[in-house]
């Protein structure tokens, strides 16, 4: 049964910075496996899938760890991967995009419950609230999966503890690439336990740029004409007041973040908390 508990901080300090350097690559000689407990696919290129969680696997919202699979020589394919779950619920979830001939993603789309999969034990990332400064509201910036980390942020209590509005925003191709992160938002909406704080602080802006849509609009644009701020009746952007996360390619994340620094937002890390984070939700132009 899933519960609320106090999360564990994680011990390293400043690990994000030296992330993928710093994580184990390939080699089976440390893997943990975890059984694939579910598994929706939610477009041809798109599906989540959960697993069982050791005791000791501990993480904070907003990181990534590697995961896998063994391949056909039992050596191990492993890739960064955002969890999506929150820190205090007893499985682990992941969204994952397939990859035409992509070494891993060919044979994950496969998965189904019961199968084993890698997960090394070690977390990290820069998509961490205490990478932030006090603020009034939280932007969340998301283009395909790089929704993930936020679907984890997004049921942390700690988020709407330190903001008093969290604005989620997905951009993706088309609506039905909306699914996941929509299902996300409604079943958090009606939780139990964080259903409160959510219905009342979260606003989700789920945007497409290639279909209609009752929001349209690439997030670089919305940000830039102000529609975002002012279709929520929020102030413009504003550094004294708001902090922002990015998490998509490389070249939203680099659009993103040269708007910020012309609004004199700075780029925050653990030894000095910033304004806006940003992480790669991939490595690559994308598919
Ligand atoms: P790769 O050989 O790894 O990738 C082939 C090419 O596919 C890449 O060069 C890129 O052009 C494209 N590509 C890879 N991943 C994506 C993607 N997610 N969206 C669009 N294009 C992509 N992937 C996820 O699906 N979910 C996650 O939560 C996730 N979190 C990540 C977190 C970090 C910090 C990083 C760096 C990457 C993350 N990725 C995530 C990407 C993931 O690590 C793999 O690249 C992906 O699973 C494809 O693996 P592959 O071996 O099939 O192909
Ligand atoms: P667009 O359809 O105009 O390319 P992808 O699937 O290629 O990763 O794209 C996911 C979403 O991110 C799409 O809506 C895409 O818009 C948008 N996007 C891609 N690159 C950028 C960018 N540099 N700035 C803003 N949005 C982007």
């Amino acid at each position: 049964m899933t519960q609320l508990q106090n999360p564990t901080p994680l011990a390293a300090p400043d690990q994000a910075d030296k992330s993928l350097a710093s994580l184990p690559k390939g080699g089976n000689s440390t893997a943990d496996q975890v059984k694939v407990t579910a598994v929706t696919h939610w477009t041809d290129k798109l599906f989540s899938f959960q697993t069982d969680r050791p005791p000791s696997f501990r993480f904070q919202s907003g990181e990534f760890a590697m995961i896998g699979l063994a391949d056909n020589d039992g050596k191990a394919i492993t890739r960064a991967y955002s969890i999506a779950s929150p820190h205090w619920d007893d499985h682990l979830e992941f969204y994952s995009i397939i990859v035409p001939d992509g070494p891993l993603t060919s044979r994950l789309r496969h998965i189904q419950i019961g199968d084993d999969i890698i997960l090394r034990p070690k977390t990290t990332g820069t998509l961490n609230l205490a990478r932030l400064r006090d603020g009034k509201r939280l932007y969340l910036l998301a283009t395909g999966t790089g929704f993930a980390p936020f679907a984890s942020l997004i049921r942390d209590p700690e988020t709407y503890e330190r903001f008093d509005e969290v604005i989620l925003v997905h951009g993706c191709r088309t609506i039905a690439e909306l699914g996941y992160s929509q299902k996300i938002v409604a079943d958090s909406r009606a939780h139990p336990l964080i259903g409160e704080m959510v219905t009342a602080q979260l606003h989700y802006v789920p945007s497409v740029t290639r279909e209609n849509f009752t929001q349209t609009g690439r997030i670089t644009t919305l940000l830039a004409d102000g529609k975002l701020a002012s279709s929520l009746s929020l102030p413009p952007l504003d550094a004294d007041f708001d902090r922002i996360m990015i998490c998509g390619s490389i070249g939203l994340n680099q659009d993103i973040a040269a708007q910020l620094l012309a609004k004199n937002f700075q780029e925050g890390n653990l030894s000095s908390p910033g304004d806006y984070v940003i992480e790669r939700a991939f490595v690559g132009d994308g598919i």
